[in-house]
């Protein structure tokens, strides 16, 4: 079975056809990030009016490029949330206009199911019907979940304040570095100390074991930032500090930082396998294409005998593969129920 994939619930339009909900036959990504990099961040009509500027000439390619037609889609998958709501809305439209065009099917996807099917998409032994544990971490959610297969999710914990790439963000922007983000505090994190600074995550009170917190390390980051000391080349608060802090501070507080997350990030995913007894552990969203918490999820993971399913680099950041793969499991919707939901929860279709 032939899919077409369509995620345009952020800045990425991003179109796929996947066959069987494994192959990739082609894929196609434009992503409107260039015109949002000045105002540090996504801003929202920006993005949904260059998924209608970039749509049809994308699909075109994608189409020609593989040698499809219409006529050879067996059915088409849409991302329907969460997402922004105009952004989504422009690849639902999409999605309800081919499908009546070529008299195809179209099924729902949700964003953060797919970003966790990313990670098994190319391993044909991982069986799909087991108990795992699941830990999305994108630039708008955190979440750790337990599962049965791809489609029953139970929350265990998520984040009470900033998703782990939202941090990754802001303490770029508070070191002068570039968005998105994440990579950018990757790069700079190799020249610095990783031990420098002690970032701890604060205890959370109340709520699940699970849940993250990300604010406390941001604005111990911002704090260490502002602290006037000349020999570090900071002159105090009343500056903007990220103009004038020295390459060597901003390298060891981006590898502190970094170091930091990954701790908890992975300290969490391990132990809620444990406390469950679960032995296979699923992981999808952009921030898994950082390098250091790929090598540190492996390795402890390894060490505690638990199997981790990790996206290729090319599929951890938004993509139209993950959303075609994930749509052969699922079945097709109902006109009414084609809809861009925003706010669209994990273990929601
Ligand atoms: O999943 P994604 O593409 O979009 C959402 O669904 O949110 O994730 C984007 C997030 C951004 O916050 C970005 O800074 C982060 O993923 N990210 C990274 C890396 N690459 C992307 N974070 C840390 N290290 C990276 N290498
Ligand atoms: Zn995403």
């Amino acid at each position: 079975m032939l899919i077409l994939g369509i995620e345009t619930s952020c800045d990425e339009t991003a179109l796929a056809l996947v066959e069987n909900g494994r192959w990739i036959r082609g894929t196609q990504m434009v992503s409107s990030i260039a015109s949002h990099q000045r105002f540090g961040g996504v801003v929202p009509e920006i993005a949904s009016r260059a998924h209608v500027e970039l749509f049809t000439c994308e699909l075109e390619t994608l189409l020609s490029d593989a040698g499809v037609s219409g006529r050879d889609i067996d059915r088409i998958a849409v991302t329907c949330g969460p997402g922004l709501p105009g952004s989504l809305l422009a690849g639902v439209i999409a999605a309800k206009s081919l499908g009546w065009i070529w008299k195809k099917p179209v099924v729902r996807v949700n964003h953060l199911h797919a970003h966790l099917y990313a990670a098994v998409m190319g391993l044909p032994q991982w069986p799909l019907d087991e108990p795992m544990v699941g830990l999305v971490i994108s630039g708008g959610h955190t979440a750790l979940v337990q599962m049965k297969g791809m489609s029953r999710f139970s929350l265990l914990g998520q984040t009470r304040d900033d998703a782990v790439g939202e941090a990754f963000d802001k303490v770029a922007k508070l070191l002068g570095l570039g968005f998105p983000g994440g990579p950018e505090i990757e790069k700079t994190a190799r020249l610095g100390n990783d031990r420098a600074y002690r970032f701890s995550v604060p205890k959370i009170k109340g709520g699940s074991d699970y849940d993250f917190s990300f604010s406390g390390i941001k604005t111990a980051v911002l704090y260490t930032v502002q602290r006037p000391s000349p020999e570090r080349g900071v002159s105090g608060p009343k500056l903007p500090a990220a103009q004038s802090l020295k390459p060597e501070l901003v390298a060891d507080l981006a590898a502190s930082f970094q170091r930091a997350v990954v701790d908890e990030v992975v300290m969490k995913s391990v132990k809620a396998c444990r406390s469950l007894r679960v032995s296979r552990l699923v992981v999808g969203g952009g921030v898994i294409a950082n390098r250091p918490l790929r090598e540190r999820l492996k390795e402890v993971c390894g060490d505690s005998k638990i199997e981790v399913a990790i996206p290729p680099m090319g599929l951890c950041t938004d993509n139209g593969a993950m959303i075609a793969g994930l749509g052969f499991l699922l079945d097709p919707a109902t006109a009414a129920e084609l809809t861009a939901v925003p706010d669209l929860a994990m273990g929601m279709n």
